[in-house]
C-alpha cells in the first residue's frame, strides 16, 4: 500500500496543505523537517529494501513541494535536502509539450530609423509603392512572459511556456489558476491556441515582495522574475496565491480563420473573454507608429505594469501571411524598443573567460548596482579593442577613452542580454591606474592565444587540452538546441569532467558501461543515488537517437549556430550526405563548395569553418568516435507533398514586375523548393525575368529547365 496521506500538514490539530505563500517560518521549518524524514525513509526503503513505500508521483510532489518551500525560505534549507541532487531541479518536474506553431520571437528596432527601414523592407517584399495603403497595429510590449492557451470546443486542455519556441512546459494547472485566462469559451474554431503575455502588477509586485520580506524569503527582483517564479510553480497552489494577469495578442494554431486583420483579431479575443490592452492602436504610417511609441513612451511609468517597448504588426493578415518569417521571427511585426537603463558603477577586475571556441572574453567584475530593478555586479567587456577604445573597423569609440581597472563606468541593460559597459569617466580616474594588458596566453591552459587577421577576438591555440574549451565544448553538446539530456547540466558536466569520466562528448555514452558497475559507481559518488544515476543513464540512452540538425549543432562547429545546422541539415538530409560532402570539400573551389555556398544562409566563412572541423585530424577523430555511438535521424523535409517545385533546387535571376524577389524566395520556399543563388549541375529550374545574364547562358549550357515570371507564377497558383 502506497501511504498518500503523507500530503497533510498537521498544525494546531488540523491536517490539511497549507499554502506554501502561507507557511510561518515555523510552520515551514517544521514542514521541511517532516518532508526530509518521509522522503529519507522513502529513499532507503527503495535502495535497500527493494519494497517501495511510496509511489514516484507522491515521491516527486513531496520532493517539489519540500524544493518550493526552500525557495520561499532559502535560510531554512536542511543539510539533508534532496533537492540539488541531479534530476531533481525543481523545472524537472513539467511535462514538456511540442508547440503545435513554433512561439517565435520578434526583431528589434531601437531607433526611429530602425521603424522606417522596417515599413521599407515590408513594402519591398510585397512590392508596394510609397503611396500604397498600408497600415499596422501599435500595442505595448509587456514585460512579463509568454504563455500558448489551448482551446479544444471552446475548453481551455492545455497551456504551456514558450521554452525554446519548439517545446515549452505544460503548465496547465497553473494557468488555470489565473483569473484573466478563462477555461471555456464560447463560438470560437474547434482548435484554438490564444497566446499571450503573463504579467504582475507593479503594485502586487510590491505587495508580494513585502509579504515575502514579512516571512524572511528573498524578494523577487522585478515583476517579470516574480510573474515567471510564480507561474513555474510545481505546486500550483501557489500560483494560485499570487496576482498573475494576461494579456492576449496573438494565436497559433486555429482550425479556422477568425478575422481579416491583426485589430479584428484582438477584437474578436476580447468578445471571447480575453483581457487585450487597450493602448493598442491602429496606424497608416511609420510617422504614426513612432508617434503612439512616444506617447506610450510617456505614459508609461504611470500602467501599472512593466513593458519595454512597442509592438508594431502588419495589420491585414493576408499580407502577414504573405510576409512569412524568417527562421525565428516574423517579417510583419518587430519591437520598438525603449532606450535601456543607465548606471555608473566602480569597476572592480577584468577577468577572462575562456569559451567554447578558445575566445578569450574580458569581462567586467562591478561593484553590484541596481540598473533598470534587477543588480548588476558582471558585464561584457566585448574584447581587447572594446577595452583599449577602439571598434571593429579601428574607429574610436567613447571618443577613444579606454578602460581600466578601478574606473567608474557607466553600465546598461538591454532586454534580457548580458550587461554592457557604454561609458568610462576618466575624470575620476587614480592617477596610478594603468591601462589594461590583455593576455597573450591563454589563463586556463598556458598555450599562446593568437590573434588572426581580421578577427576581433584572441583565441586559445590548445585546442582540446585546454581544460576551459573542453569543458564549454561538452556544456554547448548537452545545452538545449543541442543534446538536451535531462540530469546533465554545466554543473553535472564539470563535476565528470574535473574528475576524468567525460572529456569529449563520445564519453558520455560510454559512462554508464564504464560507471554503471564495479568499483567506481556514479551511485555511489555524492549527489547521486541509485534513481538519479539510474535516470541519467535512460536519458543518455534516449539520445542515442538524434536529429541530423542538433548533432550538427552540437558539435559547436564556429559560425555554425542553430539555425545554420537547420538549414544545413535540410540540405544534405543525411549525416553519410554531409559527411561526405564536407570531407572531400576544398576550401574555396570545387562542386563541393559550391553547393555549400548554394545554401541560404551559408557563406564563405561558415563554409570554411564546416571543412576545416571535418578535415582536422583531432577533432575528426573526436566527431567519428561519437557518431559511432549514435542513431542520427535524416532531416525531415519541410516539403508540401503537393507542391510541383517541393525538393527542387530553383534559381531567380533577372528582374519580377508582379512579386519582389524576397518574397518570390519565401513562396518557393514555403513550397519546398530549396532556393541557389547560382546555377550549378543541381539546379532543376530557372526562373529568368527581364535582364537575365549569365545565370540564363550557363543554364542553357547546362541543359536546365528556363521558364519565366508568368509562368512561374501559373505553376505555383494556388498553392
Ligand atoms: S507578438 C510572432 N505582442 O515579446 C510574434 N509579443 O520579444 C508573437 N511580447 O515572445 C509575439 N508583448 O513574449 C507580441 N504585444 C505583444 C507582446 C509580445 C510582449 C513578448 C512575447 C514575445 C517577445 C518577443
Amino acid at each position: 500500500m502506497y501511504a498518500h496521506h503523507y500530503w497533510g500538514l498537521t498544525v494546531n490539530g488540523s491536517s490539511e496543505t497549507i499554502a506554501i505563500d502561507d507557511l510561518t517560518v515555523e510552520q515551514a521549518d517544521q514542514e521541511l523537517a517532516r518532508l526530509a524524514a518521509i522522503l529519507g525513509k522513502a529513499n532507503r526503503d527503495y535502495h535497500t529494501a527493494d519494497a517501495p513505500t511510496l509511489d514516484d508521483a507522491t515521491f516527486d510532489a513531496l520532493k517539489r513541494r519540500s524544493a518550493s518551500i526552500e525557495v520561499r525560505f532559502p535560510a531554512l534549507k536542511r543539510k539533508d535536502s534532496l533537492t540539488d541532487t541531479v534530476g531533481a531541479a525543481p523545472s524537472d518536474g513539467f511535462q514538456k509539450i511540442s508547440h503545435a506553431q513554433r512561439m517565435l520571437s520578434l526583431g528589434n528596432a531601437f531607433t526611429d530609423e530602425d521603424v522606417f527601414e522596417f515599413d521599407a523592407r515590408i513594402r519591398k517584399f510585397l512590392g508596394f509603392s510609397d503611396n500604397d495603403g498600408l497600415d499596422y497595429t501599435a500595442e505595448p510590449k509587456i514585460d512579463g512572459l509568454s504563455l500558448s492557451l489551448r482551446y479544444e470546443n471552446g475548453e481551455l486542455v492545455q497551456a504551456a511556456t514558450r521554452g525554446d519556441g519548439e517545446v515549452g512546459e505544460n503548465v496547465t494547472l497553473n494557468a488555470k489558476t489565473i483569473a484573466d485566462i478563462p477555461h471555456r469559451i464560447a463560438n470560437a474554431p474547434t482548435i484554438f491556441e490564444v497566446r499571450g503575455e503573463v504579467y504582475m502588477s507593479t503594485q502586487d509586485f510590491a505587495a508580494l515582495n513585502n509579504r515575502q520580506l514579512a516571512a524572511g524569503a528573498k524578494p523577487f527582483a522585478n515583476p517579470r522574475n516574480a510573474a515567471a517564479g510564480s507561474l513555474r510553480q510545481l505546486d500550483s497552489a501557489i500560483t494560485k496565491s499570487r496576482p498573475l494577469r494576461f494579456f492576449a495578442y496573438a494565436w497559433g494554431e486555429i482550425s479556422t480563420a477568425f478575422a481579416q486583420t491583426q485589430s479584428g483579431a484582438m477584437a474578436q479575443l476580447k468578445n471571447f473573454g480575453f483581457p487585450i490592452n487597450d493602448l493598442t492602436k491602429i496606424c497608416k504610417n511609420p510617422v504614426d507608429l513612432v508617434a503612439h511609441y512616444q506617447s506610450i513612451e510617456e505614459r508609461r511609468s504611470t500602467l501599472g505594469y512593466d513593458i519595454d517597448g512597442v509592438v508594431y504588426k502588419v495589420d491585414d493578415l493576408e499580407l502577414q501571411k504573405r510576409l512569412g518569417f524568417r527562421s525565428t521571427t516574423p517579417r510583419w511585426a518587430i519591437a520598438h524598443k525603449f532606450p535601456a537603463e543607465l548606471a555608473w558603477t566602480r569597476l572592480n577586475d577584468i577577468e577572462i573567460q575562456v569559451g567554447r571556441t578558445g575566445a578569450l572574453s574580458p569581462v567586467a567584475r562591478l561593484a553590484p548596482v541596481t540598473v533598470g530593478g534587477v543588480v548588476v555586479s558582471n558585464a561584457t567587456l566585448h574584447n581587447e579593442d572594446y577595452i583599449a577604445g577602439r571598434g571593429g573597423d579601428g574607429e574610436l569609440i567613447r571618443e577613444g577613452r579606454d578602460i581600466r581597472v578601478g574606473d567608474w563606468v557607466q553600465v546598461y541593460r538591454a532586454g534580457d542580454v548580458i550587461p554592457k559597459i557604454k561609458d568610462v569617466d576618466i575624470s575620476k580616474r587614480d592617477a596610478n591606474a594603468a591601462p589594461f594588458s590583455f593576455p597573450a596566453f591563454c589563463p586556463e591552459c598556458g598555450s599562446a592565444a593568437v590573434r588572426e587577421d581580421g578577427d576581433a577576438v584572441r583565441r586559445c591555440t590548445g585546442g582540446l587540452i585546454c581544460p576551459a574549451q573542453a569543458t564549454e565544448r561538452l556544456k554547448h553538446f548537452v545545452g538545449r538546441a543541442a543534446f538536451d539530456i535531462d540530469g546533465l547540466g554545466a554543473k553535472q558536466v564539470e563535476q565528470f569532467y574535473a574528475d576524468g569520466w567525460i572529456t569529449t562528448p563520445a564519453d558520455i555514452f560510454t559512462l554508464k558501461d564504464r560507471y554503471s558497475t564495479g568499483l567506481q559507481q556514479l551511485k555511489n559518488r555524492e549527489g547521486w543515488g541509485e534513481k538519479s544515476a539510474d535516470k541519467l543513464f535512460s536519458a543518455i540512452e534516449d539520445k542515442r537517437q538524434i536529429s541530423l540538425r542538433r548533432l550538427l549543432f552540437a558539435l559547436g562547429i564556429r559560425h555554425v549556430g542553430d539555425a545554420s545546422a537547420g538549414l544545413i541539415a535540410g540540405h544534405y538530409s543525411s549525416w553519410a550526405a554531409l559527411e561526405l560532402a564536407l570531407t572531400s570539400a576544398s576550401i574555396g573551389e570545387g562542386a563541393e563548395w559550391d553547393e555549400l555556398l548554394s545554401i541560404d544562409g551559408v557563406g564563405a566563412v561558415m563554409a570554411t569553418s564546416l571543412i576545416l572541423a571535418f578535415q582536422n585530424d583531432a577533432e575528426r577523430a573526436s566527431i567519428d568516435r561519437l557518431v559511432a555511438h549514435l542513431n542520427v535521424q535524416d532531416a525531415v523535409k519541410i516539403e508540401n507533398v503537393d507542391s510541383p517545385v517541393s525538393g527542387k533546387v530553383v534559381v531567380f535571376t533577372g528582374t519580377m514586375d508582379r512579386m519582389s524577389r524576397a518574397e518570390a524566395k519565401a513562396r518557393a520556399e514555403a513550397l519546398g523548393a530549396k532556393v541557389s543563388g547560382s546555377i550549378s549541375a543541381k539546379t532543376d529550374l530557372l526562373i529568368a525575368g527581364p535582364g537575365a545574364g549569365s545565370k540564363a547562358t550557363k543554364a542553357i549550357g547546362l541543359g536546365i529547365k528556363t521558364i519565366d515570371e508568368d509562368e512561374w507564377l501559373a505553376l505555383i497558383d494556388g498553392l
